[in-house]
């Protein structure tokens, strides 16, 4: 198992490329089994939650390969409707291959992800959606069994806002018969990467991007090439790394118009950030400000970016106030945090922070993605040497976070746990 040493300390200065879409790769993958041949994907990302999302594929009988940095999917044939416990388990977004299968296969057996770090996090509502479009589901021995005929149009209204649940019901609805309106859809540019690949394909997508998506049921899709767009969490952790260590970096391939919440917070945290098209120059140059921040469905405030930010606030002048509202436990960074020296007290979804003057390097470990991403980012900030155990979950979801903030001029060395 690889760990990362960093000695903190350094500013990071420099040019920096932001990777493809984590989080708009994945459904964009599943959505490959809605139609026969071979869907060209550009601007993947090299992460370990593709190779997983690849797996279950593959175990369905998809073939996919890599040429020269495209991934080409092909799902002519599906030979099997099974994504397994082994798979489902390691990476909770493989439930999405549920609405493609059972739009086009007709049935479908997926094993229910449970609970994981952050969070209960449900999928009651895919469930309920795919009944209100004709699915019959069962849920036996921990999985979820899904068979319809052809699904039809339905008019669902989310009690909750759900990205993935708005994914899975919005590719099963491209097959139905009829049209399915989603209410209080989610409105995350991933789900309008997903539409616009959907639509590319010949589906009749409108109104992604808002609270309410129209979608007219097709009778086949056709194989298609898409560009993922770039990963805004990605972009704003690095935009964080600027701010901890005033530092002074360019991003090139920034979704910054996906980023408003998040640049308007930083903004009035004391950060410069200068857009020019898709660059930005981001800089750190003085004592952080403390904001409150709340997460909230986009285009509020992300709560994927909700620890990284709040490592920023550890460093600020003053007392800031985090409210996490989407998931019920992703404090699990506060403890190593304060282990580091930054002075947080938890009250229920909420955070408060006094600014300390600076964080001590420590060994530490998270148990979840962006948690990690916070340790990191408090280690370039930190004086002396943060060790950062279980690397694997930064894996997951960053490409080569280590190398990039190595180029930007962090002292950041991976290494093998035990060295
Ligand atoms: N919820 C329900 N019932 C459902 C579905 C969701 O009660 O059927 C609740 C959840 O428990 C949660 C809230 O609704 O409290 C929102 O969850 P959502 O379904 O939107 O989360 P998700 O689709 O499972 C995606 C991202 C997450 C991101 C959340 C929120 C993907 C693959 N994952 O998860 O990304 O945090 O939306 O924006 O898109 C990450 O990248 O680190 C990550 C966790």
């Amino acid at each position: 198992m690889d760990k990362l040493v960093i000695r903190g300390g350094e500013r990071l200065i420099g040019d920096a490329e932001v990777s493809g879409s984590k989080n708009s790769s994945l459904p964009i993958f599943a959505a490959s089994l809605l139609t026969e041949g071979e869907n060209r994907l550009h601007n993947v990302p090299k992460l370990r939650d593709i190779l997983t999302i690849g797996k279950v594929l593959k175990n369905l009988g998809v073939k996919i390969r890599e040429e020269d940095g495209v991934y080409c999917i092909d799902a002519t044939d599906v030979t099997n409707e099974e994504a397994p416990y082994d798979l489902v388990k390691t990476m909770r977004a493989s439930i999405l291959v549920l609405g493609p299968l059972v739009a086009r296969m007709r049935k479908a057996r997926v094993s229910l992800p449970g609970g994981c770090a952050i969070g209960a996090r449900p999928i009651n509502l895919h469930l309920l959606g795919l009944e209100a479009m004709g699915a019959k589901i069962d849920l036996r021995r921990g999985y979820v069994e899904a068979k319809a005929d052809r699904l039809k149009g339905a008019t669902i209204s989310f009690d909750t806002v759900t990205v993935t649940g708005t994914e899975n019901l919005m590719m099963a609805a491209t097959l139905a018969k009829g049209k399915t309106i989603l209410q209080n859809a989610a409105m995350e540019p991933e789900v309008v990467d997903l539409a616009n690949f959907l639509n590319k394909m010949g589906a009749r997508i409108e109104g992604a991007g808002t609270g309410v998506i129209q979608i007219e049921g097709v009778e086949s899709l056709q194989p298609t090439e898409h560009t993922i767009i770039p990963d805004r969490i990605e972009a704003g952790t690095l935009m964080v790394a600027a701010g901890v260590t005033r530092g002074n970096i360019r991003l090139l391939h920034c979704p910054v118009h996906h980023m408003e919440a998040v640049i308007h917070k930083l903004r009035e945290a004391g950060m410069e950030i200068d857009p020019e098209g898709n660059e930005v120059t981001v800089v750190g140059n003085r004592r952080i400000r403390s904001v409150d921040v709340k997460t909230q469905p986009y285009p509020g405030f992300p709560t994927d970016m909700q620890a990284q930010f709040m490592t920023l606030m550890s460093l600020s002048r003053g007392l800031s106030i985090i409210t996490e509202t989407i998931f019920e436990n992703r404090f699990i960074h506060v403890n190593e945090l304060q282990r580091m020296g930054a002075d947080i007290r938890i009250q229920g979804n909420t955070a408060i922070i006094q600014g300390v003057e600076s964080l001590s390097g420590a060994q530490v470990m998270a148990t979840d993605l962006r948690a990690s991403a916070s340790l990191v980012l408090a280690g370039l900030a930190a004086d002396g040497i943060t060790e950062i155990s279980r690397v694997y979950h930064l894996d997951r979801g960053y490409e080569g976070l280590d190398k990039k903030l190595a180029k930007l001029g962090a002292n950041i060395k991976r290494v093998k746990e035990g060295e």
